[in-house]
């Protein structure tokens, strides 16, 4: 396997693509990608990578549009230089959001994005927590969908030894995931039901469960501007929850959310390095990060190997 992998970087995440490529055992291949004075995007791979099995860590996380165009001039040059197979890793897979016509003349820039990746020639995606797991079909070359899960179970069995844990959905959307981690971490499940009975009306936040002296553990995809977390914390802690902490994959975290969770009565926010963690999200009082470069690692390692990428979740 040695010797026959390249892993390259863009800009968006270059600490999560160098632990990946230290759990994989190569070093990150040279590669400048860089900006000209009027701000397009260049880019040099600086080594031979003619007949090799190429991967590209990339998150289309903010700035978005400059990562996703990042990522598809690397694929081009990838395939320029005439590499044998390329996986775009996108560990944050952006516009995800999007995934279908919201409204009369709207787009689903999801599927465009998905559709400008493959046009530019990549072979196979690796992702993470994709918003919805159906855009995977989006893609007609085989994408490869890890759930952060295993690291987030990990990590509430280690810290929540003698707690009364309760799994809680944020919203209605979010069900699916909740119920398959409250199975893994065994404890039971509680949705937030948020609804809005007139148009005009305050949202009113139904709490689906009896939350009251449990340790609840919020569970969602993505957090952005914080509001979906923050409303529910407050709503359970108004039904007599113990605790309120949160484990989520993708910390978007746009305009202030930083600063809401931190003020918020969220115990923790357990986020994944998928998106790199801004200078705020570190020093913030009650947010932790947990790495998925082991798993995004192996993932690579089993694909050069063409061994199974599932059995990581068995
Ligand atoms: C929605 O479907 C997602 O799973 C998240 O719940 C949502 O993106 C969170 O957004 P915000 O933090 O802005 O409430």
């Amino acid at each position: 396997m040695a010797g026959s992998i390249k892993i390259l970087a863009g800009n968006s995440n270059l600490p999560l693509a160098e632990a990946i490529a230290a759990h994989v055992g190569e070093p990150l291949t040279r590669c400048a990608v860089k900006r000209f004075a009027d701000m397009e995007v260049f880019v040099e791979i600086q080594e031979n990578v003619r007949g090799r099995d190429t991967f590209i860590v990339q998150s289309t996380s903010f700035p978005t549009n400059d990562n996703l165009m990042e990522l598809l001039i690397m694929i081009d040059a990838l395939r320029r230089a005439s590499a044998h197979r390329i996986t775009t890793v996108v560990p944050y897979f952006g516009y995800a959001r999007q995934d279908r016509k919201a409204g009369g003349r709207t787009p689903i820039s999801a599927k465009l994005v998905a559709n400008l990746i493959v046009r530019a020639g990549a072979d196979r995606v690796l992702t993470v927590d994709l918003h919805a797991g159906q855009i995977q079909g989006f893609f007609d070359i085989p994408t490869d969908n890890l759930f952060a899960a295993p690291a987030m179970v990990r990590d509430i069995k280690e810290r929540n030894v003698d707690a009364d844990l309760m799994v809680v959905s944020p919203d209605v959307g979010g069900v699916v995931r909740a119920r398959a981690l409250a199975k893994r971490v065994d404890a039971p499940l509680a949705i937030v039901d948020k609804r809005r009975e007139r148009a005009g009306d305050s949202e009113v936040m139904n709490i689906i469960g009896d939350v009251a002296g449990r340790d609840c553990v919020l569970v969602d995809d993505i957090v952005d501007s914080g509001g979906t977390l923050c409303n529910a914390a407050d709503a359970l802690l108004a039904k007599g929850a113990k605790s309120v902490s949160a484990y989520i994959t993708h910390g978007v975290l746009s305009g202030g959310a930083v600063a809401r969770i931190a003020s918020s009565r969220l115990k923790e926010l357990v986020l994944t390095d998928t998106i790199k963690p801004t200078e705020a999200v570190r020093v913030a009082r009650n947010i932790r990060v947990v790495t998925v470069a082991p798993l995004i690692g192996e993932a690579i390692a089993r694909i050069t190997r063409e061994e199974s990428v599932s059995s990581l979740f068995d």
